[in-house]
C-alpha cells in the first residue's frame, strides 16, 4: 500500500510511536477493569496505569503535584472547565488574538450568559499579543484571566508565556494556557514561568491517543467541575468532593487511552522534547522559507523576522490560482499528501491575520516527518500553481 505523507500533525499526531500501539494493545487485553472503582487486581492495575501517566504529566508541565493533573477528553473540555470553573459573573477575561473556537465559543456565550467581559489584546503582524497593550488592559480594569494560545494552530506563532504569566499576575489575574500545539513539542515548566492553568491535548504532540487530554491546575487555582457524578471516593457524600483530581474526573476515565499516552509522553521524554521539537520547528521553518520563494504562493502569518524559536512546524499558506479546499483535495488525491484547508476551528485567527474566510492551506509536521515529505509537498505545490484557476460561475 502506499502510505499517505501525513502533514496534518496539527489536527491530530501520526503516526504514534510503536510502542503506543503495544501498551494500548496491552492494557486493553489484561488491564482494562475500572481504575479507582474497585480493589481488586484488575482494577488496581489499571489505576497504576493512570497514576503513571498523570506523574508523567506533572513531570513534563513542572507540575507540582501530580494530583493536581486531571484527565477529560481533551483540550477543549479542559478550556471549558477553565473558563467556566473559574470565572464568576461579569468578571474580566483577556485573550490573544489566535484563539481557537474551544476558548471563542464558550467566552462568546458566557458574554451573553454571565455578563463576562472579553476583550482580546491586539498582537504583532505575526499574531504574537503587545505586551505593554497587555500591561495596559491590567492595569486599567480588575482582570481574573489571561488566556494564551501558546501556538496557533494556524500559523505556529509562540507566544512568550513567562512574560504574559508575569505581568498577569502582578496585576492579580491568572494565566490559563492553551498547549494543543505545543504540549509534548514546545517545553515550559508551570512552577517556573508561573502559569496557573494548563489545557493539554493528549493526540496532537503527546503523541497518544484521540479521546485523552486534561487540564492542570496550578496551586492558587480551585475551580468549579462541569459535571458532577461518581468519582469512586467519598461516595457517602451528595456533593462533589473538593479535592484534586477526582473534582474534575466524575465518571470513568479513558484509562486504556491514559495508559497508552503515558507511554508517549516516556517516549518523549527519553528522546528529549526540547530536540524533537527544535527539528519539527527547523522543518516547518525550511518548508515556509521554501514556499515563500514561490511565485503564486503566499506563506501567512510568518513575518520576518521568523525562526525555529518563533514558530512550531505548523505553515499556513495560500495559492494565488486555487482556493484552499480545492488545493487541499487536489494534494490528497493527486499526490497523497495529508493538510488540512479552511478555518481550522480558529476564525479569529484568520481574521486577525487577513486569511478570513478562505481559510489557507496548512501542513504541520510531527517528530516521524522526513525531509523528503516536505520536499514532496514542495514539488505538489509547484505543480498547483501551473493549474488554470477555475472561471467564475
Ligand atoms: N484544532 C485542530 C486543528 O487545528 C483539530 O486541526
Amino acid at each position: 500500500m502506499d502510505r499517505v505523507v501525513y502533514l496534518d500533525n496539527a489536527a491530530t499526531s501520526w503516526p504514534k510511536p510503536e510502542a503506543v500501539y503495544t501498551e494500548a494493545d496491552r492494557f486493553f487485553r489484561q488491564d482494562a477493569a475500572n481504575p479507582g472503582r474497585g480493589t481488586h487486581a484488575m482494577a488496581r492495575r489499571a489505576a497504576a496505569a493512570v497514576d503513571r501517566t498523570r506523574r508523567l504529566v506533572a513531570e513534563l508541565f513542572g507540575c507540582s503535584h501530580p494530583s493536581r493533573v486531571t484527565f477529560g477528553p481533551g483540550a477543549t473540555d479542559a478550556l471549558n472547565t477553565a473558563l467556566k470553573g473559574l470565572l464568576g459573573p461579569g468578571e474580566r477575561v483577556l485573550t490573544t488574538t489566535l484563539e481557537h473556537n474551544s476558548v471563542v465559543r464558550p467566552l462568546h456565550r458566557m458574554r451573553g450568559s454571565h455578563g463576562t467581559q472579553w476583550l482580546t489584546v491586539p498582537g504583532d503582524a505575526a499574531g504574537v499579543m503587545d505586551l505593554e497593550a497587555l500591561e495596559q488592559q491590567l492595569s486599567a480594569r480588575p482582570t481574573r484571566l489571561v488566556v494564551v494560545n501558546h501556538a496557533s494552530n494556524v500559523t505556529g506563532v509562540i507566544q512568550p508565556l513567562a512574560e504574559i504569566a508575569k505581568l498577569a499576575h502582578a496585576q492579580g489575574a491568572l494565566i490559563a494556557v492553551d498547549t494543543a500545539q505545543t504540549a509534548g513539542v514546545v517545553p515550559f515548566s508551570m512552577s517556573r514561568d508561573g502559569i496557573d492553568l494548563v489545557a493539554f491535548s493528549g493526540h496532537k504532540g503527546l503523541l497518544g491517543p484521540m479521546g485523552t487530554g486534561g487540564l492542570v491546575v496550578g496551586p492558587e487555582v480551585s475551580l468549579s467541575p462541569l459535571r458532577e457524578g461518581g468519582t469512586g471516593s467519598a461516595s457517602e457524600q451528595a456533593t462533589q468532593p473538593r479535592q484534586l483530581p477526582h473534582r474534575l474526573e466524575s465518571g470513568t476515565l479513558n484509562a486504556g487511552g491514559i495508559a497508552a499516552l503515558g507511554t508517549s509522553i516516556k517516549w518523549l521524554l527519553d528522546k528529549g522534547i526540547e530536540t524533537l521539537g527544535r527539528r519539527e520547528a527547523q522543518l516547518g521553518q525550511r518548508l515556509a522559507a521554501t514556499l515563500g520563494g514561490l511565485d503564486g504562493v503566499s506563506v501567512v502569518g510568518r513575518p520576518a523576522p521568523n525562526d525555529e524559536t518563533s514558530h512550531v512546524g505548523v505553515v499556513s499558506f495560500s495559492l494565488e490560482n486555487l482556493d484552499a479546499a480545492e488545493a487541499e483535495t487536489i494534494l490528497d488525491q493527486r499526490f497523497g499528501i495529508a493538510v488540512r484547508a479552511g478555518l481550522h476551528c480558529a476564525p479569529h485567527a484568520h481574521k486577525a491575520l487577513g486569511s478570513f474566510p478562505g481559510g489557507t492551506i496548512r501542513a504541520s509536521v510531527g517528530p516521524f516527518t522526513t525531509d523528503n515529505h516536505i520536499d514532496g509537498l514542495v514539488e505538489a505545490v509547484k505543480e498547483l500553481t501551473t493549474i488554470a484557476p477555475a472561471e467564475p460561475v
